[in-house]
């Protein structure tokens, strides 16, 4: 619901730019306060249909870059102040942060941001605090800012936990390039079965040495070229290389778990497999229908949960793109890394080694698992591989090399295991983190 102007206004009319900022203000706090995603709150905010779509873009670009910047924008607030805010001012903190956002990180005209801000406030029925946000505001449009070092900037816009886990995974050197890879709004990707320099031709992209066409400013999605005809798909870059894990998939019986929106499973129909994609959640399996239809692809698709479903008979392929906290994603979702907490990735963890071991029970000896996850958290990748093959003798890492991934060594790890970072293919523009293992049932 957005925020509707409570009180008496004297004279003026609202501020051009009012609802805009009332909407984000709402999906703001929406994360921060009421942990809610921010992709369904704004796709599904009741206001958001009013706004022209330049305004839309805007709400879009305002929230997504206050919480991709939300460490160092804290840290302005706070020097401005002299006392931290009141708890109950948890409104009012948003409003400074959205304002911070717009002076320091968009181009917002100054005068604009502070302007609605004040209004902002007072139409939460926190009018008392207008002054404060006048004041505090006008003086981070006065003071000058030095730009802030991008791997300083990467460091302060990341939530402590997840830092120390980065560091103590990957080292500090790669916790910093992955933060400061999550600063950038990142571009768009589409996975292309035919005719992919053609299309990267026509659509202005650029062709990614791994095969995907890579797109900057590509405004609204349906109207790009080849979007009805079902040319291409909307798929990150490193999302795009598990599915070819599975090799020549042409006439093969593949089970596709955890399937929707369907990214993978058009891949693997694409390469000729017979796939049987499965679903849990019925609405996201009517996208994943309504996906291949636009594609021209079929797949048997099947709503069921993947920890319980079985195949009439075994199969020589399983893909399991499992559920988990995403934090390979957070460039693409900043909200991740407020949502998120230490404690979900040990119980996406334990749900993932269900639903490993459910595919183990699909996939005919001699067949191929592949395990993927979009998470950074070696406990969704790795170690959770590592404890599988410990628990299951009829199993076999087979190693994935380089050349199958177009020579993209870096994202190989020392066990032969697939692990992309935000900060791979940095001279393109980088990737999503993923992690992907290939194993065998042995016969
Ligand atoms: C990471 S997304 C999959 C992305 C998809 N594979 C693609 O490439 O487009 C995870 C999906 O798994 C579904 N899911 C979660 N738990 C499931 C379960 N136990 N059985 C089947 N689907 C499940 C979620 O609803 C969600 O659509």
């Amino acid at each position: 619901m957005g925020l509707k102007p409570q009180g008496k206004r004297t004279g003026r009319s609202a501020p051009a730019g009012l609802p805009a900022r009332g909407i984000a203000l709402d999906l703001l706090s929406g994360v921060l306060r009421r942990h809610r995603p921010l992709d369904e709150s704004f796709e599904s905010h009741s206001d958001i249909g009013d706004l022209d779509p330049r305004d839309r873009a805007f709400v879009r670009s305002l929230v997504w870059t206050t919480l991709r910047r939300l460490g160092e924008i804290d840290g302005i607030v706070a020097g401005c102040l002299d006392r931290p805010l009141p708890r109950k001012a948890g409104a009012v903190e948003d409003v400074l942060r959205l304002g911070v956002a717009q002076i320091r990180f968009l181009e917002s005209s100054p005068h604009a941001a502070v302007d609605t801000a004040v209004e902002l406030v007072r139409s939460t029925g926190l009018g008392g605090f207008k002054g404060l946000v006048n004041a505090v505001l006008r003086r981070v449009a006065r003071e000058e800012a030095a730009p802030c070092d991008p791997l300083e900037a990467g460091r302060l816009n990341t939530p402590d936990w997840l830092w120390a886990r980065w560091v103590s995974t990957y080292g500090e050197a790669t916790a910093s390039a992955i933060a400061a890879a999550h600063l950038n709004e990142p571009p768009l990707d589409l996975t292309v079965p035919n005719d992919v320099g053609g299309w990267a031709e026509r659509l202005g992209g650029t062709l990614l040495p791994t095969g995907t066409v890579r797109l900057s400013d590509a405004g609204a999605i349906p109207a790009l070229p080849g979007y009805d005809e079902g040319a291409w798909w909307v798929q990150d870059a490193a999302a795009a290389l598990p599915a070819r894990l599975l090799g020549d998939v042409g006439g093969k019986r593949v089970v596709d778990l955890c399937a929707a929106p369907g990214g993978k499973t058009a891949q693997l129909a694409a390469a000729g497999a017979q796939v049987v994609a499965v679903e849990r959640t019925p609405r996201r399996a009517e996208r994943l229908r309504t996906n291949l239809a636009r594609l021209r692809l079929e797949a048997e698709v099947v709503e069921a949960d993947a920890a319980d479903w079985r195949p009439d008979a075994p199969v020589e392929a399983v893909l399991l793109d499992a559920p988990c906290t995403a934090t390979g994603t957070i460039r693409r979702h900043p909200d991740i890394a407020y949502l998120k907490k230490a404690a979900d990735i040990e119980t996406t963890a334990r749900v993932q080694a269900r639903l490993l071991r459910a595919a183990r029970s699909m996939v005919a000896p001699g067949g191929l698992i592949v395990f993927v996850t979009c998470s950074l958290e070696a406990e969704e990748g790795e170690r959770l591989v590592e404890k599988q093959l410990a628990e299951a003798p009829d199993l076999e890492r087979v190693p994935v090399t380089a050349a199958e991934v177009d020579g993209l060594a870096e994202a190989i790890g020392p066990r032969g295991d697939l692990r992309t970072l935000p900060c791979h293919l940095a001279d393109f523009g980088g990737m999503d983190g993923f992690f992907a293992a290939r194993l065998r049932r042995l016969p």
